[in-house]
């Protein structure tokens, strides 16, 4: 097993799928489960970042799989989820994560064209590979975190699909806790405030200085007035699949160094 800089060792021997966990926040809670001792599955349609995702963790002693999903592709979900239950027995961690952004104003109509793989992508791909690896959450007990947004909670102009679907997984949230419970499975939600990841500085012209850039700003809309690390979302969200989070379920955590409201500055 791999050196744990955090102490703590909560997942030996678990089996753990992360989407999108080949980048930004599902990088990081690969990197932390991994640590703490979980098999990492990542689970991405990027397979050059996943790989070399894998790679990092097996370089340090870590154990790590890439399956390639494209979430907005139904067969390609029921696909990803066949070839893990090929593979494994069962498995006790699953983070849905993978999503995308795009901006767009209601009045415009600009947003129509990025409604659809947007919502595929970030609401029912999620509900869909849940669905498929059900069976397999279902043998041993399980824990699930979906990623939120303070975005869901806010509601901001141009951003309308990316917001709504974030508030609507606080309710999916809800409904699969309520569904699930009779299987030995938890599941929440946490809802980061603006982090600095891929999503904000991937499609920069220079995403190192960007990224720099990101990490030094100030803003006002929360109370700690900066961005934070993809780790700093990593160390709850893995709270909340540990047996440390035993209680824990149908609630939506905010790791937003506490915002109250929205800006850029
Ligand atoms: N970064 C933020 O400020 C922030 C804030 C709140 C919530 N979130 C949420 O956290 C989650 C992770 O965001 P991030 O900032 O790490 O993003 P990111 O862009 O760094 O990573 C997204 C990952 O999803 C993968 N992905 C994209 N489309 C996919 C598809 N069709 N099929 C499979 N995989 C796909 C990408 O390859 C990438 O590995 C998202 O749900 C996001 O909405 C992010």
């Amino acid at each position: 097993m791999q050196t744990n800089p955090w102490g703590t060792i909560r997942f030996t021997d678990k089996i753990a799928l992360i989407t999108g966990g080949a980048s930004g926040i599902g990088r990081a809670i690969a990197n932390r489960l991994s640590a703490e001792g979980a098999h990492v599955i990542i689970a991405d349609n990027n397979a050059e970042m996943a790989h070399e995702t894998v790679a990092k963790i097996e370089a340090v002693g870590g154990k790590a799989t890439y399956i390639e999903v494209d979430l907005a592709d139904d067969e390609s979900v029921i696909a990803a989820a066949r070839a893990v239950t090929e593979k494994f027995s069962a498995l006790h961690v699953l983070v849905n994560n993978a999503a995308i952004l795009r901006t767009g104003k209601i009045e415009d109509g600009a947003w129509l064209p990025n409604w659809e793989p947007e919502t595929a992508i970030g609401l029912r791909g999620w509900v869909l590979i849940t669905q498929h690896l059900l069976p397999l959450l279902k043998q041993e007990g399980a824990a699930i975190v979906n990623l939120s947004s303070e975005a869901g909670f806010l509601g901001r102009p141009g951003q309308w699909i990316y917001d709504a679907i974030k508030a609507g997984l606080v309710s999916v949230t809800k409904t699969m806790a309520y569904e699930f419970v009779e299987y030995g499975i938890r599941v929440n939600a946490v809802a980061p405030g603006w982090i600095v990841t891929e999503m904000h500085y991937g499609g920069a012209s220079d995403p190192a200085a960007q990224k720099k850039a990101l990490e030094e700003l100030t803003i006002s809309s929360c109370i700690m007035k900066r961005l934070a690390k993809p780790e700093e979302v990593a160390a709850a969200i893995t709270f909340l699949l540990s047996d440390d989070a035993s209680y824990i379920t149908g609630q939506t955590i905010h790791v937003d160094g506490g915002r109250w409201g929205m800006s850029v500055g």
